[in-house]
């Protein structure tokens, strides 16, 4: 019976963490090894004062990274007990992972895992192939398992009023040079181990289009090269809103990323409506959902592309001290 993680465990598991998204790919974790247990805690450092003040954004982010970390351990045979915000005195440590009992991976846990290395954010125009019903479902269950709600935004007139929030919500965002310097800071146009790649970034923005882009130095692009006209638009919410509540929608959301991964589909997401407070509550409304609503994906069939870079697993390792 494993009583403790090692060093090389916990190595192994962090190189499948740092795949999970975040804000501009700030990557704003680290991850301790304490008395045997993984300590993962939001790098104070790697915040986004203007963009995220709440610190809401690292959360989710620190949320999917767990979720990396617990399919990891799992899939190398030593899953994991989670304690959330584990120390009242740090509220930075988001969440404290010691070893379970040892047993053998379940086939769910070795597809999501597969999963990991495949999974970027697509913010190319999708086909206009449907996506089918028991994709999603598979993507509801997926947030359900997570103690967390999806809600697929179906028909026409619900598609605009989400859209029609999320254009303000971006409008609102815009206006603040704050913001606007943040964004602008982790565009990479030359090869960069964090920040969006000016590649990734999607194609520029065009008054036609439904959903707000957040704009990363996309390409311009050719004519009639629209967006797919009736996106499959989810939100994901959480039943509560609390620090420990936004570390378990992260979690939920990187379940449904990597579930829709694994079901060939590609996903891009819109936080601005969630960013804006007004617009969350707006959203919140339109939906007519108890809880908050914490993130805004679009969901399809992509064309191909490329997962974004991530630093060194070594640079996000906190490890122990041996004596000489
Ligand atoms: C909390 C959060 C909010 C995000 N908001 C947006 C967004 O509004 N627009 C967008 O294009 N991508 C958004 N993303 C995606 C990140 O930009 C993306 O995860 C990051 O650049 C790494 O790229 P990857 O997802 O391809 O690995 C968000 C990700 C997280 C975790």
């Amino acid at each position: 019976m494993t009583t403790r993680y090692t060093v090389e465990q916990l190595r192994a598991a962090a190189a499948d963490a740092v795949r999970a998204p975040s804000l501009h790919n700030t990557q704003p974790w680290r991850f301790r090894l304490v008395d045997g247990g993984i300590d993962l805690a939001v790098d104070p450092l790697r915040r986004l004062p203007a963009t995220d003040p709440s610190g809401w954004g690292a959360r989710i982010a620190c949320g999917a990274a767990l979720f990396n970390l617990r399919l990891a351990l799992a899939v190398a045979g030593t899953p994991a007990t989670v304690r959330l915000r584990p120390y009242p005195g740090d509220p930075d440590v988001v969440a404290r992972l010691v070893p379970d009992a040892p047993r053998r991976p379940t086939p769910a846990e070795q597809s999501l895992h597969g999963a990991i290395g495949r999974r970027f954010s697509n913010r190319a125009p999708f086909w206009p192939d449907p996506v089918p019903g028991d994709a999603r479902w598979r993507l509801g269950e997926a947030a359900h398992a997570e103690q967390c709600w999806l809600e697929l935004v179906i028909g026409t007139s619900a598609v605009n009023a989400l859209a029609e929030i999320a254009r303000s919500a971006h409008r609102v965002l815009e206006r603040d040079p704050g913001y606007v310097t943040e964004r602008t800071r982790w565009i990479r146009s030359e090869p960069s181990p964090d920040g969006v790649p000016t590649a990734a970034g999607g194609p520029r923005s065009e008054p036609q289009d439904l959903l707000p882009q957040r704009g990363f130095g996309g390409r311009d692009r050719a004519p009639g090269r629209d967006f797919e006209p009736e996106p499959l638009v989810a939100v994901l919410g959480s039943a509560g809103n609390t620090a420990a509540d936004q570390v378990v929608a992260g979690q939920a959301l990187q379940r449904v990323l990597l579930t829709a991964t694994d079901a060939g589909l590609a996903v891009s997401m819109l936080s601005q409506p969630i960013e804006v407070p007004g617009a969350r509550e707006a959203l919140r409304l339109s939906l007519g959902r108890f809880g908050t609503p914490q993130m805004v994906m679009r969901i399809g069939f992509g064309q191909p592309g490329r997962t974004t870079p991530r630093r060194p697993v070594d640079d996000v390792l906190d490890l122990p001290v041996v004596p000489a």
